[in-house]
C-alpha cells in the first residue's frame, strides 16, 4: 500500500481475488456510500408507486433518506427527506398522500410537492434577515438528477457522469425483458414489498446472485424435495405439476447444467445471467397469455419476446432484476455488516389474473425472507460476513476461470456458466469507482 486512500483501494483488489476489508471494514464502507451509491444511478421505485399528486415513498439513497412524490404537473421528483429549517424530516412514514405540499411537524414550513418553499409561518418575523423565500438555500433539496427509464425510477446525487441509459448499458434488458412481456408494455407494481435486513455486507449479496455453483449445493435438499413430489404428481395424473414445483426442482440441476449458462458483464459493473429455467409451459393460461400477447404484438414479435431467457440481470450497484418472473430486490447498504433488501414484485399490464399469481408463486417460494431458498442464501452470507471479519485469512478467491474472460469492447462473456467472472467484474467496477473520486 501507498499509503494513499485510493493507493490502498488498489492494493486490496486483484484479478483473481480481494482483500476481506472491502467487506468488513466500516471506513470502506463509507467510502463506498460517498464514492459509488451517492455517486452514480440509484433505484429509486417505480413510477406506479406513486400515482397521484401528492403520493410521496421514502427510500434510501446510499445514507441520505429521500422521498420520491408526485407533484401536481405529474412529474416524479426525488428530494432530500429534510426540513432546511432545523433539519426535522418531513416523512416519517414510509409512504402516504401528503395532499397539496409537504408541511413540517416541528414548525410548520410549508413545501410544494416539487420541494419548493411555499410558506413559513410569522413570516414578517424574517424581514431584514438574510432569509428569503426564493433562495433554493431554503427549499428541500432535490437529488442532482432524476430519470425513468419504462416507469423504474432512478436518481442520482451527483451531476457528474453519463445519463441514466448510458449508464445502464447492458442492463437495460432487464427493464425491456420485464415491460415487453406485459401485452400492455408496461408493469405496475405490487404494493407492499418485504424488507429484509441481512447480517452480512451488500456485496456478498450481489456475487451470490449470479454464482452458478452454489444453487445446486444450498439448495439442493430443497429442490430434490420439490422434484419428488413434481415426479409423483406427474406419476398420478399423467400431466404436468404445476409450475411452481418446477421453480423449486430447478435447483437440482446438475454441475453440467449450470455450466452451459451464459454470464456476461457489462460496463460499469451490470452483469447478467442468462439461458436457465425456460418458463414456456403449455397449459390453458399460458396459452390464454400468449393469444393476449399475439394480438399487442403478433406472433413473431411475440416469439421474441417469450424467447428471451434472462434469468438474472444485476443492475450495479443496487439491484437484482429477474424479468421473467417480474421481481427483484433493492439493495440498500446500512453498515458493513448489514444490508437491507427490499424484495418487489409486479404485474404485467393485460396479462391474466393467473400469470401474476404464477409470479407470485416464486416470490413467495424463492425470494420472499421465509422460503427455504433464500433462509439457506442468507445463512451463507452470514457465515461468510463473520468468516471475513475473523483473522483466520485476509484473501476471497475468485479464481474460477480467473484471465480466461473474453473482453470485446468493454463486455466480458464467461467462457463457463460457472465461471467467477461476475465478481471479478464486479470488484473491477467497485475499484473504478472508489478510486474515480466517485465520478460516473
Ligand atoms: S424544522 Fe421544519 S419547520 Fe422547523
Ligand atoms: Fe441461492
Amino acid at each position: 500500500m501507498d499509503g494513499s486512500i485510493t493507493g490502498d483501494i488498489r492494493a486490496l483488489v486483484e484479478p483473481d481475488r480481494v482483500h476481506r476489508k472491502c467487506y468488513t471494514d466500516p471506513e470502506i464502507f463509507a467510502l463506498e456510500m460517498q464514492n459509488i451509491h451517492e455517486k452514480t444511478w440509484v433505484f429509486v421505485g417505480h413510477e406506479s408507486q406513486v400515482k397521484n399528486p401528492g403520493d410521496y415513498y421514502t427510500t434510501l439513497i446510499g445514507r441520505q433518506p429521500m422521498i420520491m412524490v408526485r407533484a401536481k404537473d405529474g412529474k416524479v421528483h426525488v428530494l432530500y427527506n429534510r426540513c432546511p429549517h432545523r433539519g426535522a424530516m418531513l416523512c416519517p412514514d414510509r409512504h402516504g398522500n401528503t395532499g397539496q405540499t409537504f408541511k413540517c411537524s416541528y414548525h410548520a414550513w410549508r413545501f410544494n410537492l416539487d420541494g419548493s418553499l411555499l410558506k413559513v409561518p410569522v413570516a414578517e418575523q424574517y424581514e431584514g434577515t438574510r432569509f428569503d423565500l426564493n433562495n433554493k438555500q431554503f427549499h428541500m433539496k432535490p437529488a442532482e438528477r432524476v430519470e425513468s427509464y419504462r416507469g423504474f425510477v432512478f436518481a442520482n446525487l451527483s451531476h457528474d457522469g453519463p445519463d441514466l441509459k448510458t449508464h445502464l448499458s447492458g442492463a437495460l434488458r432487464a427493464f425491456d425483458d420485464m415491460c415487453d412481456r406485459a401485452p400492455e408494455g408496461e408493469v405496475e407494481i405490487v404494493p407492499n414489498c418485504f424488507r429484509m435486513i441481512q447480517k452480512s455486507n451488500w456485496k456478498i449479496f450481489l456475487e451470490n446472485q449470479l454464482d452458478a455453483v452454489h444453487p445446486s449445493i444450498v439448495h439442493e435438499s430443497s429442490g430434490r424435495a420439490a422434484l419428488e413430489v413434481e415426479k409423483d404428481i406427474e406419476k398420478r395424473t399423467g400431466k404436468k405439476a404445476p409450475l411452481s414445483y418446477h421453480y423449486i426442482s430447478a435447483f437440482t440441476e446438475p454441475f453440467f447444467r449450470w455450466d452451459t449458462l451464459n454470464t456476461m458483464g457489462f460496463p460499469n459493473g451490470h452483469c447478467t445471467l442468462e439461458g436457465y429455467m425456460g418458463l414456456r409451459p403449455k397449459d390453458p393460461d399460458t396459452l390464454e397469455y400468449e393469444a393476449a400477447m399475439h394480438k399487442h404484438y403478433g406472433k413473431e414479435r411475440t416469439e421474441e419476446i417469450l424467447g428471451v431467457n434472462l434469468h438474472h440481470v444485476l443492475v450495479y450497484p443496487c439491484l437484482s432484476v429477474q424479468s421473467p418472473l417480474q421481481q427483484l430486490r433493492a439493495v440498500r447498504p446500512l453498515a458493513a455488516d448489514r444490508t437491507l433488501t427490499e424484495i418487489w414484485h409486479f404485474r404485467l399490464k393485460g396479462a391474466p389474473e393467473a400469470i401474476y399469481r404464477r409470479s407470485l408463486d416464486y416470490y413467495y417460494l424463492v425470494n420472499a425472507p421465509s422460503t427455504m431458498i433464500n433462509a439457506d442464501d442468507l445463512d451463507n452470507f452470514w457465515r461468510c460476513h463473520t468468516g471475513l471479519s475473523s483473522e483466520g485469512g485476509d484473501w476471497v478467491s475468485f479464481h474460477r476461470n480467473a484471465g480466461q474472460d473474453p473482453n470485446k469492447d468493454g463486455v466480458y462473456t464467461s467462457v463457463t456458466g460457472m465461471s467467477e467472472l461476475p465478481m471479478r467484474h464486479m470488484m473491477k467496477a467497485w475499484t473504478d469507482y472508489m478510486t474515480a473520486g466517485g465520478r460516473r
